[in-house]
């Protein structure tokens, strides 16, 4: 939710700036702006995407080699030029960027107010702008002091950049829950949301703590907590490749990610699996195993995607190592008096490690006792730090909004847990665990194989991408797949779709069914086969047109279907990380034949830092 990004050193900022907002998109794009320090502070903002700031930027000065950008993702005030940041403070002596909620920011507006300030936006980040300078200016303080105390006095979550073009040269960062990364270059300093505008300039970075304010000045990087004590800043070497970042040849991010899959879910057991040696391990659990194997119930917590992929891990992890699960959305379980036992542990599930309610989640977890482990994709996110143990899913950048291969990144990863635990427990033979390693090795060629279905779905999506409403259908692991499908379509293609258990069709959904409703069913081969089948003879008998994802072979299914979409056979458990495939590719193309911005839906965020 929103992008921030800034630079200081001797490249002019501006490109570095407007480069390093389109890496950022993916987190807002109702507005975009920007503040170059060259002597006083020149604000550029726009409303829309980030090209249409620079439409606008290609007319004016933009020379300076200091600056702050920002791309927004609307929470206080509808997205327009006026509430698009950089924020000017009253008496415009600093410029401000935020990413996050200032929840008492109405209370600190009204005191401002009735000290006589005003205001041009909507937001809350233009009062923190405001109230930074009124202490800076009246304290005749620094503006990292003037910025503390402020922040001591703000609730809720931010990660903020300011410059001023008072007192030295210098950029003030802090952050509370939302994500800020330094890059140390030569003589230069890049702060972001994230490292993907980092990379190409320098692979040290810093990723700074929640309660932390740094300031980058001559004298170089100097990190501080809220109390004024100084920290040494951790140097991480990033280990990311410019191609990650970019579209490769495909038309959008989530085609290339999509097509990705077999080599990410391949990373996702690279060194953990080794089906020769019989062998199985994940490093970052090693220190909390026992509590892993011993837990009495998990409790998974995550939201959207993620929380699908929890809802496919309460079959594997019930299955194989026949422990109780609840698969719970993490802003739900939040708002709860959740009841924790001893023997608890949670998982919680986050492509981005950022969202701001699993992170909550996560803390009401810790304070109730909880050993909480990670399952995330974004290396040195929030979430992975704020947890005891866990296993990155190693998908690398997923930048397209509707997530595919973390997706499938997340079904492997907790595959594997579920397998060492079993291993450990004796719930499952050596002969069966041996055997789904195996099949563990063997999904990278069958997801290479579901993705040759491409021109043919591309065929499918022809005749359905009009339609105004979709239903998918699964059953066992199978059902997080409908929900999955529905959910890719809904996001992307703006066309209303539900996932639903195959048998609950009966108990409503049947109701929509005509011969204008595409109804998906994943009907591979499995123990609940014969079941759906008769699931889509009903259909049939009311009309219904049905897309079907079938196991390769399949003889039956094609006899009653519209149209079969043949997939390779794998084990029962492992299915949803190829059956997946097919509706990913089903809504992308309609999508993309219905015109809309597949990458970036509207409304939607792929980093949801706001609870
Ligand atoms: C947003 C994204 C989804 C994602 C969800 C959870 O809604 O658009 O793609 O599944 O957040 O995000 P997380 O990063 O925690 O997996």
């Amino acid at each position: 939710m929103c992008g921030i990004v800034a630079y200081t050193g001797p490249r002019e900022a501006c490109p570095v700036i407007l480069k390093g907002l389109k890496r950022l998109e993916y987190r807002g794009y109702d507005s975009a702006g920007i503040a170059l320090l060259n002597g006083s502070l020149q604000v550029y903002k726009k409303q829309g995407k980030v090209s249409e700031l620079e439409k606008l930027l290609a007319s004016q000065d933009t020379s300076g080699q200091m600056g702050i950008g920002h791309t927004r993702w609307a929470t206080h005030g509808e997205p327009n030029d006026v509430n698009a940041h950089p924020h000017l403070s009253y008496k415009k002596k600093l410029a401000l960027i935020h990413n996050g909620i200032i929840e008492n920011y109405n209370v600190i507006k009204q005191d401002l107010l009735n000290k006589g300030y005003a205001f041009a936006s909507e937001t809350d980040s233009e009062v923190l702008a405001t109230f930074i300078e009124d202490i800076y200016l009246n304290t005749q303080t620094t503006l990292e002091e003037a910025t503390r105390l402020a922040l001591q006095k703000v609730v809720g979550a931010y990660a903020i950049v300011i410059i001023s073009q008072e007192g030295p040269r210098q950029l003030v960062a802090a952050r509370k829950g939302s994500p800020l990364v330094i890059g140390i270059g030569q003589g230069e300093f890049f702060v972001a949301s994230d490292a993907t505008p980092i990379i190409e300039y320098t692979n040290e970075v810093v990723y700074l703590d929640d309660h932390e304010i740094a300031v980058i000045n001559e004298q170089g990087l100097s990190v501080k907590n809220l109390e004024s004590i100084l920290k040494t800043p951790y140097i991480h070497k990033l280990d990311l490749e410019l191609e990650a970042i970019e579209k490769g040849g495909y038309e959008h991010f989530m085609l290339k990610e999509i097509f990705e899959q077999p080599r990410s879910v391949a990373d996702s057991m690279r060194g953990r699996v080794n089906a020769t040696l019989g062998t199985l391990q994940l490093g970052g659990l090693t220190e909390y195993i026992n509590r892993l194997v011993s837990a009495d119930r998990i409790m998974i917590v995550a939201c959207g995607t993620s929380w699908h992929a929890g809802l496919v891990a309460e079959y594997l992890f019930e299955e194989f190592a026949r422990v109780p699960v609840e698969v719970e959305y993490a802003s739900e379980f939040r708002y709860r008096n959740p009841i924790i036992r001893e023997n608890d542990v949670v998982i919680a599930i986050s492509q981005s490690g950022e969202t701001a309610d699993t992170l909550a989640a996560i803390e009401l977890a810790k304070s109730k006792g909880a050993i909480i482990f990670g399952v995330c994709n974004v290396v040195g996110s929030s979430i992975p730090r704020a947890t005891h143990a866990g296993a990155y899913i190693h998908a690398g950048p997923e930048i397209g909004v509707a997530s595919t291969k973390a997706f499938t990144g997340q079904i492997s990863v907790l595959t594997m847990m579920a397998l060492i635990i079993a291993h450990r427990k004796g719930t499952i033979t050596e002969s069966t665990f041996r055997k789904m390693l195996v099949e563990l090795e063997n999904i990278p060629t069958k997801i290479e194989k579901a993705l040759q279905l491409n021109a043919q779905i591309q065929y499918i999506s022809e005749t359905f991408k009009n339609a105004r409403n979709f239903l998918y259908l699964g059953r066992g692991s199978n059902f997080p797949v409908a929900l999955e499908g529905a959910l890719k379509l809904k996001e992307i293609s703006y066309i209303h779709a539900e996932g639903y258990p195959a048998a609950e069709m009966k108990h409503g959904p049947i109701a929509l069914i005509d011969e204008e409703m595409p109804i998906v069913f994943i009907a591979t081969a499995d123990s609940s086969y014969d079941k759906i089948v008769s699931n889509i003879q009903e259909v049939k008998a009311r009309h219904g047109r049905v897309i079907a994802v079938v196991t390769e072979g399949d003889t039956l299914i094609k006899e009653m279907a519209d149209f079969v979409m043949e997939i390779p056979a794998t084990h029962e458990a492992l299915t949803p990380l190829v059956s997946v495939i097919p509706l990913q590719l089903l809504s992308y193309h309609i999508a993309v034949m219905r015109g809309c911005n597949v990458d970036q839906p509207r409304n939607l965020a792929k980093s949801v830092t706001v609870e």
